[in-house]
């Protein structure tokens, strides 16, 4: 395969002329090959698949989908495995002047796929739904930009996919997204937007930051002061240096019933939700909710933070109260996000208070360590230990940041994720070697929060600039780790802090399009990754990004 683009040639047939017609996959698949013609989606377009293949609704939507974009209406129909099948597409619609036909094959991968396009007939193959909404995925990026828009384009006559045969799958099983709403919140239709943009480079775990110092976002029952005085702050900005809290009463949080809508949404499009409660440290917000009992000093005043950085005032984790907090929280997440993992946080949390503290000092000698960040493995424990009793449907795995490595892991057992953000190479191979799986997330240079460019045009954030496209792309996953560590490498993920991001249209300008390097670090195979490949792919992503109405960093289209 070649690693150029490939621009390939159609000769229109009806009307005479040449067109040129780039094919721009992102991510790129593992193996493809372009062939000479296309396949035109009019008149009567046929799609039968499987009736046990689980794929109802993932070949619903693409209807539904292709309807909206485009006014072309398939009709669908099923078969029984037994009788099928293969190329003899007329026992599926006699009538149709073309064919869509989808078969499984169990020996594939989870989220692989098989996708032919020719004429008169697309074929795609896969064991899973996942793989088939893949498999549409890529079909419907093969189409005009509108198509993975989700909008109608009037002034379209013509639907070409053009003729090829991919054989593809992910690089990791992990393809992530983390977005802090800690420190700001943006609402339902913009998580929505950012699934969405997700799906279409096939990435699949939505890490969901929902607390913070500077604010809680997710409505806990038995609870409910965590978000009546949690979510809220006296400053919509971040406090830092020259940049001075403005006194305005700002904050919002999601109900559980926008949890559960964003869960099914995500759902859809084959993305996992990982939700994360970021304790003991970074949980300011939570304290001045819970003072009596989540406070080091409850005789002292708290409130929800107004400032950047790390906050001192973390939780008691000394207090029977405190844990028992952390249970009651763990439950109600198990129970709104039906997926495989919890993320507790772990990072920059100071110990200062608990040094100062009697009950800390004494469970300290209780547990025999002199480290006090033995306090926080042993929290840990008490909730790891919690989610095990649980039934088989509401087990979790539970994620932290790396920081948890300079504690006593052992108490707490290798079967945990670690995600390595700081010194992340190092880190990873760090946990990988203590048999614990993990994630890359290195701050430089897949903090996607941080100035994508040194232009004077570039808004006010954090950074230097040097995160730019090409740094993020160029980023390589897993370098010179032993080949008995490689199974304890789950994958890459983009993080996205917001202290200095108040708005969604500064989110989408500093994601995009570096989003879509992360998501082809996730994806496809190392040896065919290619930055100047790349950016030329990406040229025509800005039309996807204004029909889809996001804003975008401008500084690689040309
Ligand atoms: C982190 O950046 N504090 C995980």
């Amino acid at each position: 395969m070649k690693l150029k683009s490939i621009l390939i040639t159609i000769l229109c047939a009806v009307c005479g002329v040449t067109v040129a017609q780039e094919i721009s996959l992102i991510p790129q698949p593992a193996q493809m090959t372009v062939n000479e013609g296309a396949f035109l989606l009019q008149g009567k377009v046929a799609l039968c698949y499987p009736k046990d293949a689980g794929v109802n609704d993932v070949v619903d939507n693409f209807i539904k989908e292709i309807k909206t974009t485009t006014g072309v209406k398939i009709s669908k129909s099923t078969y029984k495995k037994a009788k099928m099948l293969g190329a003899d597409v007329k026992k599926c619609n006699k009538k149709a002047d073309a064919h869509i036909t989808l078969d499984t094959d169990a020996s594939m991968g989870a989220e692989a796929y098989k996708l032919t396009v020719k004429e008169r007939l697309i074929t795609i193959t896969a064991a899973q739904p996942a793989g088939f909404f893949y498999a549409f995925q890529t079909l419907k990026q093969l189409l005009p930009a509108n198509v993975m828009a989700g909008v109608y384009d009037a002034s379209a006559t013509e639907w070409r996919i053009p003729c090829v045969s991919i054989t593809d799958e992910p690089r990791f099983a992990w393809r992530g997204f983390m977005l802090d709403e800690g420190r700001h919140f943006y609402g339902k239709e913009e998580i929505k937007k950012i699934l969405d943009i997700m799906a279409a480079y096939k990435m699949n775990r939505f890490h969901w930051h929902l607390t913070e110092d500077q604010g809680w976002r997710i409505e806990i029952k038995k609870y409910p002061k965590l978000t009546e005085v949690g979510a809220w702050r006296n400053s919509r900005v971040c406090g830092w240096g020259d940049v001075k809290p403005d006194g305005i009463r700002y904050g919002g949080y999601y109900t559980q019933k926008d949890a559960r809508e964003i869960v099914a949404y995500a759902k859809e499009r084959f993305i996992e939700i990982v939700p994360e409660v970021d304790i003991p440290g970074h949980s300011q917000a939570a304290v001045a909710s819970y003072p009596e009992f989540l406070a080091c000093d409850p005789e002292n005043p708290h409130e929800v933070w107004l400032w950047q950085g790390v906050s001192a005032d973390v939780i008691n984790v000394s207090h029977p109260k405190a844990v028992q907090f952390a249970k009651d929280v763990i439950d109600e997440l198990t129970a709104i996000f039906p997926f495989g993992y919890i993320h507790l946080g772990g990072d920059e949390c100071p110990t200062h208070k608990w040094e100062k503290n009697s009950d800390c000092q004494a469970l300290l000698k209780e547990i025999g360590s002199q480290n006090y960040r033995d306090l926080q493995i042993n929290f840990y424990r008490q909730l790891k230990e919690h989610i095990a009793q649980k039934p088989a449907r509401e087990q979790r795995r539970l994620i932290f940041w790396n920081e948890v490595l300079h504690g006593n892991t052992a108490a707490l057992g290798n079967d945990i994720t670690i995600m390595a953000w700081i010194g992340a190479d190092r880190a990873a191979k760090e946990a990988a070697s203590r048999g614990m799986n993990t994630i890359l997330t290195p701050q430089i240079p897949y903090y996607i929060n941080r100035k994508q460019s040194n232009l004077p045009t570039e808004p006010h954030s954090q950074g230097h600039g040097t995160e730019t496209v090409e740094a993020v792309y160029n980023y390589v996953p897993m370098k010179d780790v032993p080949a008995e560590l490689a199974t304890k490498y789950m994958g890459v993920q983009a993080n996205f802090w917001t202290e200095w991001v108040e708005t969604p249209d500064h989110v989408q300008y500093l994601l995009l399009p570096r989003l879509a390097a992360v998501a082809e670090a996730g994806w496809t195979p190392q040896e065919l990754r290619n930055y100047k490949d790349f950016e030329q792919r990406l040229q025509g992503e800005a039309l996807f990004y204004r029909l889809k109405g996001v804003n975008y960093g401008k500084h690689v289209f040309k």
